[in-house]
């Protein structure tokens, strides 16, 4: 799985015990970006920035032309073939994800001929994956084509099938890194879909009333969230709240405690050289920090909030910053949104963000493989792309599509989101590879209990790393 791990890393992985020399390096390199970086999801980022450099200013324009699913390439063919056969795809459930799949689904159905019966997973990732391990387990066939996230592939790849006989050129004309993250041991087990990143959004309306800049750092973010939230309730606001966040014990906690951590130098949990970090007191001052904006900044009611509570808090208008993927921009911006014209969108603190995204699968036990993977390339391309990016948010995954004017006029903030792809931190998945799931879920759980109120940070990480080094067998992954 070299994808999730080819985005770029924070130097310096942590180390357990670091020597005050040491730490001082750590501490000037930390400003410096020498990262495992993949030139692949630079250049995305660079096309995202030139994409930008161009656009800036232009206000975000979704036509409803926008919102139609693009004609299905060579139904034709597919029609005559595979004409009145169904199949089954279990698909996205986030935002507006449901709404979206079922636009194109009909359009294919109408193009094609061929029916789809679309399920839309739990909008927790890790639920979503513990559904299609089910399925695959059992080798049913009740599924054809499923949305994968960016950290599965190398889990799911025995029961994925490989899509390279139906991918012609697409793969080379994707971001290269995804690609990579796609294809497990050569088979090309899923097609990129979307690029997600982890971004700060907030209140311009509210950062200009009192005077404050967009947060760099962690303590700034807390600060200006207290100060807002305090003013804001004490002119009568009383359901204000400073920053609402991912708190649940799911994988979306995964990715903003890594972020946290990754961004203060404690490291990725478990270093791309297989050693387990996650034992260290940057990591802990970390999660601490974010311990104590529960109940302060953050309402406690975070600790089972995944990303669409969060937009739920921030979207009604009682939230001065939020932490979310890109897709939460368009729905915030959205007609009829009590935020719409106020919605600034920056990089995380130290900016830092987790590096995410969708890939579209065949499941091996499906009976309809050529006509579900036509689906798969229907849905993963350019028009599509193009079409989610307009309407949903999405970034594409076809660098090309960054060049295309239509879509450097619908996101003033592609260079932000360029910028916070070019320095996003990877989930290691890649290095743990079949136990990822087990990794995230501990990790998750771990820093659950500490945001809970039910652990202190050193003795709950002291106590995670004795369960990763169980579970990776003594480091050996
Ligand atoms: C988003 C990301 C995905 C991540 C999930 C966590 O869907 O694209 O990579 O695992 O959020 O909740």
């Amino acid at each position: 799985m070299g994808g999730a791990s080819a985005a770029r890393r924070r130097t310096p992985a942590a180390r357990p015990r670091r020597t005050p020399h040491e730490q001082a390096v750590g501490r000037v390199k930390r400003r410096v970006v020498v990262l495992v970086a993949s030139t692949a999801v630079l250049a995305l980022a660079v096309g995202l920035s030139v994409a930008a450099a161009g656009t800036r200013g232009s206000a975000a324009k979704h036509t409803t032309a926008a919102m139609k699913a693009p004609k299905v390439p060579n139904a034709a063919a597919i029609k005559a073939k595979y004409g009145g056969q169904s199949i089954t795809f279990i698909g996205d459930s986030v935002g507006g994800g449901h709404t979206r799949d079922l636009a194109i689904a009909k359009r294919f159905t109408h193009d094609t001929g061929i029916k789809v019966k679309i399920i839309p997973h739990s909008t927790a990732s890790d639920q979503a994956y513990a559904q299609l391990a089910r399925t695959f387990s059992a080798h049913s066939s009740s599924i054809d084509v499923a949305m994968i996230d960016v950290v599965w592939p190398g889990i799911r790849a025995r029961h994925l099938l490989d899509l390279r006989r139906y991918a012609g050129d697409r793969p080379a004309k994707n971001c290269a890194a995804i690609v990579a993250n796609d294809t497990v041991r050569g088979r090309l087990v899923a097609m990129p879909w979307f690029a997600d990143v982890g971004l700060l959004y907030y209140r311009k309306d509210l950062l200009a009333k009192y005077g404050v800049e967009v947060p760099r750092s962690w303590p700034a973010l807390a600060a200006a969230a207290r100060r807002i939230q305090d003013a804001e309730r004490a002119a009568g606001k009383d359901r204000m709240w400073g920053f609402v966040w991912q708190g649940r014990a799911y994988e979306g906690l995964t990715c903003d405690a890594l972020e946290w951590i990754a961004s203060q130098d404690g490291g990725h949990i478990v270093e791309p050289d297989g050693r387990i970090s996650i034992d260290n007191p940057r990591a802990a001052r970390a999660i601490s920090a974010a311990a104590g904006w529960v109940g302060t900044i953050s309402p406690r009611g975070v600790l089972n909030y995944a990303e669409e509570e969060a937009r739920g808090v921030f979207q009604s208008g009682n939230a001065v910053f939020m932490r979310n993927w890109p897709y939460a921009r368009a729905l915030a911006e959205s007609e009829g949104s009590p935020v719409r014209g106020r919605v600034g969108v920056a990089e995380l603190a130290e900016g830092v963000g987790a590096l995410g995204g969708a890939q579209l699968a065949v499941s091996r036990y499906s009976r309809h493989p050529a006509f579900a993977a036509s689906l798969v390339m229907a849905l993963t391309g350019r028009a599509e792309q193009k079409r989610r990016a307009l309407a949903g948010g999405f970034n594409p995954t076809l660098p090309g599509l960054y060049r295309d004017p239509e879509i450097r006029r619908a996101n003033p903030y592609y260079e932000v989101i360029a910028q916070a792809l070019a320095h996003a931190v990877a989930r290691p998945a890649a290095v743990t590879g079949t136990r990822y799931n087990r990794v995230s879920s501990a990790f998750a759980n771990a820093v659950h209990a500490v945001l809970a109120g039910q652990a202190d940070a050193a003795t709950a990480l002291h106590s995670l790393e004795g369960n990763l080094m169980r579970i990776s067998r003594g480091g050996r992954w």
